[in-house]
């Protein structure tokens, strides 16, 4: 018996359903979630495995989503450690970010509360043309494992998986379904029910190489560009570089001009990625799951049901994703009074 659906197996849905049993303490096997895609599959339109999978600084300055980042940042170790700790695809390193312009008191005095071994960069060390910088230890995803990894654990525990593409809404209430979180990611674009126009891509490319040498991360991000060198943990030794931010673009194509331009710009930035010969083993593009006026969490009944929408995680659904589950599993509770009777 399913009472509560979660729509969506990417890392918000996998997040939310983790909310769901840690904080709203309903029963693993009272879930079952539905996907056209499941950890292991690869489609432009399912975006959690194309992710670079740092925990940078591309979140907009709004107070909501500093606070997931934040609740994120603080709270993933529990997660990490279920799995099974660092080898799961989770583990911290040491991170640089620059800036062409200052990003503003609102996000640096947030970070500088809770991210470990935060130091401003002196601005004698900047690098030309840019105008801050910080240091910090961050969390870095090795994504495709880390989501494989974490539907292994939850199924451990008794949630179901379910691979369906729904065509509309309606197709997500099972008999016994009391409530559906709606993380569907890009998707909500096209599905029918009430189509969300708002929702919009923002592609990015990425290589993949070889480089175990390199063991921290660095971006820069300009006004209308960002530039990262990722390493992927416990993936011997790969190193994810990037990466554009083109809003409205839906291509899954990857394109020559771009991979010479983010081999320009991330040896520029980190010139000792080429004490190696530069080895790619993969172009790849994924489509960062935007929203005009950012990620959606908001309850709706639906015939006597509860609808609980929880996507637009855009470039940072890793990095704020548990926030976000957590605030929908707050909605959940708060105005479904459900949980009581799962
Ligand atoms: C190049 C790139 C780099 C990135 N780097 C980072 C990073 O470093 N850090 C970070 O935090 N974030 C990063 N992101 C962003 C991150 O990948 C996304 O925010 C996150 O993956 C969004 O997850 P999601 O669960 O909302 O969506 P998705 O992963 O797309 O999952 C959506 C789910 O809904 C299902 N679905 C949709 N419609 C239907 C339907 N009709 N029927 C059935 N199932 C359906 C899909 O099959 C899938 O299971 C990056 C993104 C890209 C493209
Ligand atoms: C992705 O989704 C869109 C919209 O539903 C669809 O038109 C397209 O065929 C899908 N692409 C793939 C590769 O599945
Ligand atoms: C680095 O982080 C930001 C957000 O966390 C993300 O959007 C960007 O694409 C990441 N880089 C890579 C290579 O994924
Ligand atoms: C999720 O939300 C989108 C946007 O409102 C909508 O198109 C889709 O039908 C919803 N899915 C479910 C299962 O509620
Ligand atoms: C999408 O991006 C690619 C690569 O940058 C570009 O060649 C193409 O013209 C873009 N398409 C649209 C519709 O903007």
């Amino acid at each position: 018996m399913s009472n509560v659906v979660v729509l969506g197996s990417g890392i918000v849905g996998l997040y939310t359903v983790w909310s769901l049993i840690t904080e709203a303490k309903v029963k693993p096997s009272k879930i079952v979630v539905i996907g056209e895609h499941l950890p292991g599959d690869l489609s432009i339109n399912y975006t959690s495995p194309w992710a670079g999978g740092n925990f940078s600084c591309i979140s907009p300055n709004d107070a909501d989503t500093l606070s997931f980042d934040k609740f994120t940042y603080t709270n993933v170790a529990k997660i990490q450690k279920v799995l099974g700790g660092p080898s799961c695809g989770l583990d911290m390193k040491p991170s640089t970010e620059f800036w062409d312009e200052y990003p503003g008191d609102a996000k640096i005095n947030s970070l500088k509360g809770y991210l470990k071994d935060f130091k401003v960069v002196p601005s004698s060390e900047l690098p030309a043309g840019t105008a801050f910088g910080i240091t910090f230890t961050t969390w870095n995803f090795n994504c495709p494992l880390f989501l494989a990894n974490f539907r292994t654990y939850l199924e451990k525990t008794g949630v179901s998986f379910r691979r369906q593409k729904l065509t509309h809404i309606s197709q997500a209430y099972l008999p016994h379904t009391v409530a559906v979180f709606n993380c569907t990611g890009i998707g909500a674009f096209s599905l029918s029910g009430v189509k969300d126009s708002k929702v919009y891509p923002t592609r990015g490319q990425v290589l993949v190489v070889k480089a175990p040498h390199i063991q921290e991360n660095r971006m820069r991000w300009g006004a209308d560009y960002a530039t990262y060198i990722i390493p992927r943990p416990n993936s011997g030794g790969k190193l994810i570089l990037g990466g554009f931010l083109q809003k409205d673009n839906w291509t899954g194509d990857t394109f020559e001009e771009e991979t010479k331009d983010i081999i320009k710009r991330t040896t520029e930035l980190m010139p000792k990625i080429l004490d190696q010969p530069l080895e790619i083993l993969a172009v790849a593009a994924g489509l960062r799951p935007s929203r005009h006026g950012g990620v959606r969490i908001e309850a709706e009944k639906v015939e006597e049901k509860l609808l609980i929408h929880n996507y637009g995680a855009s470039g940072y659904g890793y990095q704020a994703g548990l926030g976000m589950g957590h605030k929908a599993v707050q909605l959940f509770q708060t105005t479904g009074k459900v949980s009581a009777k799962l």
